[in-house]
């Protein structure tokens, strides 16, 4: 094969062209594959790319016949288990072989080489892609016909990889950096979440005191001293002992009836201070803690918080149809995995609780309380609740679509609607 060194110019510019502005391997090689086929004919071309980030692993972009080898390239390979691994770890300059199926080099033990006999890989080219010296994948270059290739193609292989191996270069480091932007970005938002919460939580407490002392001072201070006078009365009268003891265990039952309430009105709830999905998420965790066989909880919030946007009456409303459903999967339903989804279109905001358990089969229309409380809560904040077969895991789904302008605080849910809600709650 000779090719003119003007003509090689012309092919390498149009590769180069090709290339330009595509932001991942497979667009890149799908547009080089037909001017590198005018250079170079082959049947199947691939790259493989050495991943920074699971040292030890690469994956594999393909066009033309179609093998095990690029089906799997969201799964990264072992290098020591490639056919080419020597090549990849710069063992070998090159690789020339004029018939792939019967060259032992590819076929060793635990070699992932089925897709040569799978494809008919016959003739094969195979040259690295380096930057600065360093190995960062390989250019494959194959034919189903015996003895296609030799030293000239290699060569022609070499300068389309040193050509390519800058831009794979920027590739994966552009895409290294997404993942760790996004990484970072996700930690920052737990970070900033946490603050907030933290923030909340320190002022909610400095409000709390306050409450506390008030609610200390004016009823159970006022109790016990009430109590106190009782107590003192019965040593100086004589008087029924019994009748007294009742009036007094009611005054301590009635005492200490207020404690709880003011101690269950001081605890900030999780919602208050980190969010609903972060409360339902610790719903889930309280619901499933403990459970044999373990249940696995997954909560999907793919609205940026938007409940949070909500009023509280709202967002108190939907947590507890939440809750609900939550209770009554793992409750009923023996299921290996409830999913809390939470999503948003143009028009509604959709919560649904999905478990795999057994299903709740007839209770649609029935009456029951847990279901019938969920259904008024519904009802009050105009939400569309469907309880339906969780296909196709089995089990059951529970849907909650509230209309986004019911939901948003200019269109909040009116006093009297409000009101009804607290009596629900
Ligand atoms: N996710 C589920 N999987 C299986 N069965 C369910 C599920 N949800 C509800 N059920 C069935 O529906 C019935 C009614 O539910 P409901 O919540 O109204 O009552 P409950 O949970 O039995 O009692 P409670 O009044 O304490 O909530 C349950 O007893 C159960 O048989
Ligand atoms: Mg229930």
């Amino acid at each position: 094969m000779h090719i003119s060194p003007e003509i090689l110019l012309v092919r390498y510019l149009a590769i180069s062209r090709a290339i330009a502005g595509q932001m991942d391997f497979q667009s890149v090689l799908g547009e080089i594959a037909g001017e590198l086929y005018m250079l170079f004919e082959h049947d199947h071309l691939d790259i493989s790319i050495l991943l920074p980030d699971q040292p030890g692993r690469n994956v594999s972009f393909e066009v033309g016949v179609s093998t095990k080898w690029g089906e799997t390239a969201d799964t990264p390979h072992l290098i020591a288990e490639s056919p080419i691994r020597d090549l990849l770890i710069g063992k070998v300059p090159h690789f020339l072989t004029s018939d792939a199926c019967n060259d032992s080099r590819f076929h060793f033990e635990d070699a992932f080489d089925s897709p040569i006999f799978e494809a008919n890989l016959r003739s094969r080219v195979h040259v690295p892609l380096q930057v600065h010296g360093e190995v960062l994948g390989a250019l494959n270059l194959s034919s189903h016909e015996i003895g296609k290739y030799g030293p000239e193609h290699v060569k022609i292989a070499q300068q389309v990889a040193d050509l390519l191996a800058p831009y794979f270069n920027a590739l994966i480091w552009g895409d290294q950096a997404k993942t760790a932007a996004l990484s970072e970005g996700a930690a920052r938002g737990r970070e900033e979440t946490l603050r907030l919460g933290a923030l909340r939580l320190t002022e909610a407490m400095e409000d709390e005191r306050k409450h506390i002392g008030m609610d200390l001072h004016d009823q159970t201070l006022a109790d016990l001293t009430r109590i106190l006078r009782r107590i003192t009365g019965l040593k100086r009268r004589p008087v029924s002992v019994t009748t007294s003891l009742s009036g007094i265990a009611e005054d301590i039952n009635t005492c200490v009836n207020e404690l709880r309430r003011i101690i269950e009105d001081t605890k900030p709830g999780v919602m208050d201070l980190f969010g609903f999905t972060q409360a339902v998420e610790a719903q889930l965790e309280r619901t499933v803690g403990g459970m044999v066989p373990t249940i696995t909880t997954i909560v999907e919030d793919s609205t940026n918080s938007i409940v949070d946007e909500f009023s509280g009456s709202l967002r108190t409303a939907l947590f507890r149809i939440v809750q609900e459903a939550i209770n009554n999967a793992v409750r009923h339903g023996s299921p290996q995995q409830v999913v809390v989804n939470i999503e948003a279109n143009e028009h509604d905001i959709v919560i649904s609780v999905c478990d795999d358990g057994t299903g709740m089969e007839t209770l649609q229309d029935g009456h029951s309380s847990g279901l019938d409380n969920m259904r008024a809560r519904a009802a009050i904040v105009s939400a569309n609740l469907v309880f339906e077969r969780n296909d196709p895991d089995g089990g059951t789904r529970v849907m909650i679509t509230v209309p986004r302008k019911h939901a948003t605080k200019s269109g909040d849910i009116s006093t009297r609607e409000s009101l009804a809600l607290e009596a629900a709650q």
